[in-house]
């Protein structure tokens, strides 16, 4: 994990190359964009190159595209921005790629009926600790999920004012997931609990998007209290 230096995987914080499976979707454009904006080296993963490719190229700012097991092979930090549908199914096929890595959920999962979205049992507690369940040899690291995809995209908003609750089971990589965060213009990481709290922070997503649909906006979180 962290070195004495404070380094991870012998690198400076801004010299880490960061990956997103399901790049390809409107979360995992927008974090490309707000990473490769803040000088992180990007790849977008999808499971056609291809698309990832145009994804990149449509994203700017240097980002690559390839397939997502090479996208999670060559990435230092690997965000999961997939489906909650094939979450399961993803992570288990990604798995020998993220050894020794931090790896970020942002998955929320979700239902949508005719009142609006409401939050998915999981038995597991939460997609994050689903993921950190099959990941036992990665530091899994909740956070992104409350920002929405409109914003981070919205390349007339020079930054997405927000704060990113950050939770885990590892500190060293909670701490480096919150300074990451710290780099994207607009964005405060905040260290918002261990695994076992999660399930809440994917869940309250759905209010988030009540929010959204009543005032017509895209509703984010600021936590008082804490300078
Ligand atoms: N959208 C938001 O505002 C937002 C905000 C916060 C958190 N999130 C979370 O971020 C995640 C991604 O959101 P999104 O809106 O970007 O989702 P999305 O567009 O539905 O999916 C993202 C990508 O996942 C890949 N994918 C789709 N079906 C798949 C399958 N069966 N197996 C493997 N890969 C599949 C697709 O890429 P390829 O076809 O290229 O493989 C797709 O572009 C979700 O879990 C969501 O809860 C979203």
């Amino acid at each position: 994990m962290l070195d004495t230096t404070g380094q991870y995987r012998n690198k400076e914080l801004n010299d880490l190359v960061i990956g997103i499976a399901g790049g390809t979707g409107a979360q995992g454009k927008g974090l490309g964009y707000r990473l490769a904006k803040a000088g992180f080296t990007v790849i977008l993963g999808s499971r056609d190159s291809t698309k990832a490719d145009s994804a990149a190229q449509e994203v700017g700012y240097g980002v690559s595209g390839t397939d997502n097991a090479t996208c999670a092979a060559q990435a230092d930090v690997v965000i999961l921005a997939l489906p909650w549908e094939s979450h399961l199914e993803s992570v288990e096929a990604l798995k020998i790629h993220l050894t020794n890595k931090i790896v970020i959920d942002c998955v929320n999962p979700l239902g949508f009926d005719k009142s609006g979205a409401f939050a998915l049992h999981v038995p597991e507690g939460s997609a994050c600790a689903q993921a950190q369940g099959i990941l036992t040899d990665s530091h899994v690291v909740s956070a992104f999920n409350h920002v929405s995809a409109v914003l981070l995209s919205d390349t007339s908003l020079d930054e997405v004012e927000i704060d990113i609750m950050v939770a885990g089971d590892d500190k060293a990589a909670t701490d480096l997931v919150q300074s990451l965060i710290d780099m994207i213009k607009g964005m405060r990481g905040v260290y918002a609990g261990k695994m076992r709290n999660c399930g809440q922070i994917e869940a309250l997503t759905a209010n988030l998007i009540s929010m959204n649909r009543r005032y017509k906006t895209h509703a984010g979180i600021r936590i008082t209290g804490i300078n």
